[in-house]
């Protein structure tokens, strides 16, 4: 029906994340998703823990039925995330054999998960958060970078070009708009990169009064001045980013005030030239599904739907973001 997001983003992706379990649980969940999403991330049952939870056990159990209803609803899937350092198995951390037995798993893990999703997840995150926030935004420390070297982002890369070359490779970071010696860091990182990666990932777990648009429109600026596309790829936006233990609801001043930052968020996302445009997803679709209420353990409203599936402002700025 017009009047809705996938339909007002008519050159962008407007996506969503989900799970098994929301899928399994149709009603108004899934009503939701069809209505308003074109784009769907698992949350979390497309990572490495979930999908290789030990060396001789594959289970796309999960991802089966998030692409099965992507599919029945004409929405693309975006396979989040191959390499996660907080989502690797323990059989892969606690890894006995040699760092040659080591890559050659992972490879084979690329290659056989890549294979499986083949014609069906559209795009990946090859690598997920692979900058430090300390140490001079250096290369976070792994067990891939310990057993792979310094260039295993570009052996993933390398691995996952090799498994589905009609796959679009992503790069994907938080902290991307907030810290410009992060952002850096992650560009030089995509530099190296070359022809191995197709889009850039920012994350965007952002806040009602912050980072300012000129830093969202800096990673916009990086992305596109290297001619990959854009994926604003987790976009929730805190309410209660003070962190009040007292705050009982969302105000209506401070559901403005977030409805002004979704506008300005989207008014970014959309003004990116079309060959650079891939898909805007937003990491939860009601506000007591966020994992920010676990995060932080303080309430929150971050993003566009309330508990209740109803529409809430931040809905109203998406779509003035549209216009
Ligand atoms: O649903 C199961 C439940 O059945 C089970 O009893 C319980 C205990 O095992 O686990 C539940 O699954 C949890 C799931 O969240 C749903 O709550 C997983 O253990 C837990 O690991 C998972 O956390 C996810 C996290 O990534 C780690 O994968 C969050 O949902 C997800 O929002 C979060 O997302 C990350 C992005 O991938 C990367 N960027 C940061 C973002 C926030 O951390």
């Amino acid at each position: 029906g017009s009047g809705t997001l996938k339909d007002a983003a008519t050159d962008f992706s407007v996506g969503m994340i989900t799970r098994a379990s929301y899928i399994n649980g149709g009603g108004q969940h899934t009503a939701l998703l069809k209505q308003e999403f074109n784009n769907l991330s698992s949350e979390y049952e497309m990572k490495m823990n979930i999908m290789y939870p030990s060396e001789d056990t594959y289970d796309f159990s999960a991802g089966d039925v998030i692409v099965a209803f992507a599919q029945e609803n004409d929405m693309n899937v975006h396979g989040h995330a191959l390499i996660w350092h907080n989502a690797t198995p323990s059989w892969v951390e606690d890894f006995t054999g040699t760092d040659a037995e080591f890559e050659a798993m992972v490879e084979d893990y690329i290659t056989t998960t890549m294979n499986h999703f083949k014609g069906k997840v559209r795009s990946w995150d090859v690598v997920n958060e692979a900058i430090a926030d300390d140490n001079g935004n250096a290369l976070r420390g792994s067990i891939f970078k310990d057993r792979m070297g310094d260039d295993y982002v570009r052996k993933c890369f390398q691995f996952a070009r090799n498994a589905d070359p009609d796959a679009l490779l992503f790069y994907n970071d938080y902290n991307f708009a907030s810290s410009a010696s992060k952002r850096a860091a992650i560009f030089n990182l995509i530099d190296g990169l070359g022809d191995l990666i197709d889009g850039a990932g920012a994350q965007m777990h952002i806040s009602y009064n912050g980072p300012a648009a000129s830093e969202i429109q800096a990673v916009v600026n990086g992305t596109v001045s290297r001619n990959l596309l854009m994926h604003f790829s987790e976009l929730d936006i805190r309410t209660n980013p003070e962190k009040d233990e007292a705050v009982m609801e969302l105000s209506s001043a401070r559901g403005a005030q977030q409805q002004a930052k979704f506008k300005e968020v989207v008014q970014i996302y959309n003004a990116i030239p079309i060959d650079n445009k891939f898909a805007l997803t937003v990491w939860g679709l009601r506000d007591n599904e966020s994992w920010l209420l676990e995060f932080h353990g303080v309430p929150d409203w971050p993003l566009l739907f309330d508990e209740n599936y109803d529409k809430k402002l931040g809905y109203i700025g998406f779509l003035e973001g549209l216009n």
